[in-house]
């Protein structure tokens, strides 16, 4: 996505969630006209989403499923023992035959491979729920996150060197306000967002965004994680590599950091890794600034982060999963909704 795409997206997020509050919560008297006229697109009315999922899901189930029907579509869920995907049947005909059938694919998958198969043959558009390399639709959450919560993230403190010279930065905050990108989303002033953890998925979206978005991404990982060649190739496509510092050292990816992320250190798929994996990552957890805020996509294991800052004030991992649903029905009628309605945004 491009960065006019994604604030789009987060703009249309926050829409999403405002306007369908009032149908969300127990209505103690019919609601006034003007009320009834301020409904969610109905964008999916008569249409269903094929969801595709190979792995398990929680939080990207729950918000397809629910903001599908308040966009007034149907959601069809296919799990990997529901279909003959795998077994009797190849990538490419599942991509033909669904797409036939539905107005729209959202496909957690294993090797991302598997997802460029299925929008290379699908008639609809496909769209990514999580694989090996790239989870966007927790990129767009996070990032809604963040923005709802710019009050909480004061000046930068003058005592701490800045880590980035923000000014030769591509997409400054400046170019941003001109773009009048962020109208009805509470501007977020640049944050430095460190990453402790695995190279994975989440991280990986984060690499190709936040440097754009005038971000910067400082990441602790151990050296034999260290994110696959595919993705530092997009990131230097994409000039993030000037928004990037990234070693092995946890306490020097959290200077100065604003907000600490972190994943799971065992993605779904790796669990034959387990035990050498904790022993790679052991001592990874660490400190930051005083006003640092924590955020994890989830599910949360109990490694990676204490019950004392998974549950305390600085943590914002639920208003963040909460978030995945707005950002996923925002997702939902931008991409598949309105494709072909004459007001389509460009998939590429
Ligand atoms: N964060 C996330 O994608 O969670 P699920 O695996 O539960 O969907
Ligand atoms: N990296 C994790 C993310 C889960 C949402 C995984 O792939 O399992």
């Amino acid at each position: 996505l491009s960065v006019p795409q994604i604030n789009r997206l987060l703009t249309h997020s926050l829409y999403c969630k405002q306007i369908s509050k009032p149908w969300l919560e127990p209505q103690t008297q019919k609601p006034s006209r003007k009320n009834q006229l301020r409904m969610p697109s109905q964008s999916l009315f008569n249409k269903t989403v094929a969801l595709l999922f190979s792995k398990r899901s929680t939080r990207t189930r729950l918000a397809s499923e629910t903001s599908i029907s308040l966009l007034g579509g149907r959601a069809l869920f296919l799990g990997k023992d529901d279909i003959q995907l795998g077994v009797n049947e190849s990538l490419k005909d599942s991509a033909r035959v669904i797409g036939g059938m539905t107005e729209g694919i959202f496909a957690r998958v294993g090797d991302h491979a598997e997802i460029e198969e299925l929008a290379k043959h699908s008639p609809v558009p496909v769209l990514n729920a999580l694989s090996s390399l790239w989870h966007p639709t927790q990129t767009l959450a996070d990032l809604l996150t963040l923005h709802e919560h710019a009050h909480l993230f004061s000046l930068p403190d003058p005592n701490v060197e800045p880590v980035q010279d923000y000014k030769n930065m591509e997409t400054s905050i400046k170019s941003r306000k001109r773009e009048k990108m962020l109208t009805s989303l509470p501007e977020l002033r640049p944050l430095t967002v460190a990453y402790i953890g695995d190279s994975a998925n989440v991280l990986h979206d984060m690499l190709v965004t936040y440097p754009r978005l005038g971000h910067t991404m400082r990441v602790a990982s151990p050296a034999k994680y260290r994110a696959p060649p595919e993705v530092w190739k997009r990131v230097e496509e994409l000039g993030c590599d000037k928004g990037i510092w990234w070693g092995e050292d946890p306490k020097e990816a959290v200077k100065g950091a604003d907000v600490v992320f972190t994943d799971t250190w065992i993605s779904m798929g790796q669990e034959a890794e387990k035990a050498q994996r904790l022993k790679d990552f052991e001592g990874y957890p660490g400190g930051a600034n005083p006003n640092w805020k924590f955020m994890h996509c989830l599910p949360r294991k109990q490694d990676e982060v204490d019950d004392e800052v998974f549950y305390g004030p600085r943590s914002l991992v639920f208003p963040e999963a909460d978030n995945r649903k707005w950002t996923t029905m925002a997702t939902f009628d931008l991409f598949i909704g309105r494709w072909n309605s004459g007001e389509p945004l460009d998939l590429k």
